[in-house]
């Protein structure tokens, strides 16, 4: 039985898609069970940039299946997009699996994503705007359209019309707005129900199946642990659950089943969109960051706020995840730095504290208390041993080790899936 979680440690944009994608040469099935087209997922393979926002990356490989499973919110518009910028490049999508249950990402969720952020100003979350956060509350609220409901033209059109009346009245009366005819969005997400429907099927099944036949299933989380929606910095979150145990609720898969808990680790922090962020270097030296890791969203473009390594964050993951091995990514980014900070602590009200307060919204309270370590100033992309890295750059990661309580599992030193370091069985 081999049931490996892979979950950002931070704020997202960690590097999952390019550790997943280098797990995945050794996976049978690699699962989505959290998020939507909010997350952006880079994979580099043999030159070749592909960027992903729903479908697992693992499909580079032709005979992984892929599986989209119950707990993500699909926009069937960005999916379909999707499966064709596969298919244009070569990559066939013959063994992907989407979730009956999974909620649909509906036109007047993405209107009412926008609408309120802008209605919220300098308040606002920063979203992707993709419609993330109200799809989500049509699910707890009981409202929303699943996927196999766009299969069923009587059940879809029951529910549809209860809803958009809804949303439409919503629209008028809370925003002054424009409606949604219902016509026209019925025709259209029938005929998108009619395309996925190949890909239709009851994946909880599957993935339980897979898993108890000994095959080696990925499970791949979106976003961070600092945006999950009870363990981050509420409210400004994402709707989902981006932590370990996230993915067994996403997935319709036990606890028991799960072997491995690998947390993502950017070598240092980046955030992208508004919030908390202790760490954050608003300066020349955030500047250099950004520029040399190109820190630009993958989903809006936007720039990512970066800054040190956060190891008040890392322990927060390591204990709300069960994490039980860390994948540093991006050690490259940091090679012409000459001194290199790490957060070991925090001074709030006083006092030096090593956990997160007790409430995170008193996160933007506390001030980082560094320990300086030295660069490696070289470049580190063509190791493929630890033992190739430079003294100093092992210093690090050994400190992150350290202070998180984890050990080290994968060290990422580029974007292609050759630059990468591991040294023992994964799964
Ligand atoms: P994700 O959302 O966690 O999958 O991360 P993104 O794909 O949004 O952002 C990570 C970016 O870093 C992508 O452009 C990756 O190609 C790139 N990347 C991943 N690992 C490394 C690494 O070790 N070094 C460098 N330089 N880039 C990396
Ligand atoms: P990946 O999987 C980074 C952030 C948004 C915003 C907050 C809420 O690529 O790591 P939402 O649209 O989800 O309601 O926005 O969450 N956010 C991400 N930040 N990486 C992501 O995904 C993100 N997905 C959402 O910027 O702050
Ligand atoms: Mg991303």
């Amino acid at each position: 039985m081999s049931a490996v979680i892979v979950v950002g440690t931070q704020w997202g944009d960690e590097g999952k898609g390019k550790v997943i994608d280098f797990l995945a040469q050794q996976a049978d099935m690699v699962v989505r069970h959290q998020g939507g087209n909010n997350a952006g997922h880079t994979v580099v393979a043999n030159g070749n940039e592909f960027k992903l926002h729903l479908i697992p990356s693992g499909v580079l490989y032709p005979d992984t299946e892929c599986i989209i499973a119950n707990g993500v919110v699909i926009d069937p518009d960005v999916l379909l997009k999707e499966i064709e910028y596969l298919r244009a490049r070569g990559v066939s999508t013959s063994q992907l699996r989407i979730s009956s249950q999974a909620h649909v990402i509906m036109p007047y969720h993405i209107r009412l994503d926008a609408l309120s952020e802008d209605r919220l100003g300098s308040q606002k979350l920063g979203t992707t705007r993709r419609g993330i956060g109200p799809a989500y509350m049509d699910k707890a609220a009981r409202v929303g359209i699943r996927i196999g409901d766009l299969l069923d033209r009587e059940r879809f059109k029951e529910r549809l019309v209860r809803v958009l009346d809804e949303k439409n009245r919503m629209l008028a009366r809370a925003y002054d707005t424009d409606g949604f005819e219902f016509d026209a969005v019925y025709g259209q997400y029938l005929a998108y129900g009619e395309l996925i429907a190949p890909y239709v099927a009851n994946t909880s099944v599957l993935i339980n199946r897979a898993i108890d036949g000994a095959k080696k299933v990925l499970f791949e989380g979106a976003q961070g642990t600092m945006l999950d929606i009870d363990h981050g910095t509420y409210p400004f979150v994402t709707s989902s659950h981006p932590v370990a145990g996230g993915a067994c609720i996403g997935a319709g898969v036990g606890p028991t089943k799960i072997t491995q808990v690998y947390g993502v680790v950017k070598a240092y922090t980046s955030r992208v969109g508004d919030g908390p962020f202790p760490t954050e270097r608003a300066d020349a030296v955030g500047d250099r960051i950004r520029e040399q890791g190109h820190e630009y969203g993958t989903t809006t473009g936007r720039p990512r706020r970066v800054g040190w390594l956060d190891t008040m964050v890392l322990r927060h993951a390591a204990r709300v995840n069960g994490l039980t091995g860390l994948a540093v990514t991006r050690l490259d980014v940091l090679d012409t730095l000459s001194e290199i900070q790490i957060a070991r602590a925090y001074r709030y009200r006083g006092q030096e504290i090593r956990e997160l307060p007790d409430s995170l919204e008193h996160l933007d309270e506390v001030e980082p208390v560094y320990e300086t370590l030295p660069g490696w100033q070289t470049p580190i992309g063509q190791c493929r041993r630890l033992e190739d890295l430079p003294a100093p750059t092992r210093r690090y990661l050994d400190r992150v080790s350290e202070l998180t309580q984890v050990p080290l599992t994968l060290v990422s030193v580029g974007r292609e899936r050759t630059n990468t370091i591991s040294w023992s069985p994964l799964f």
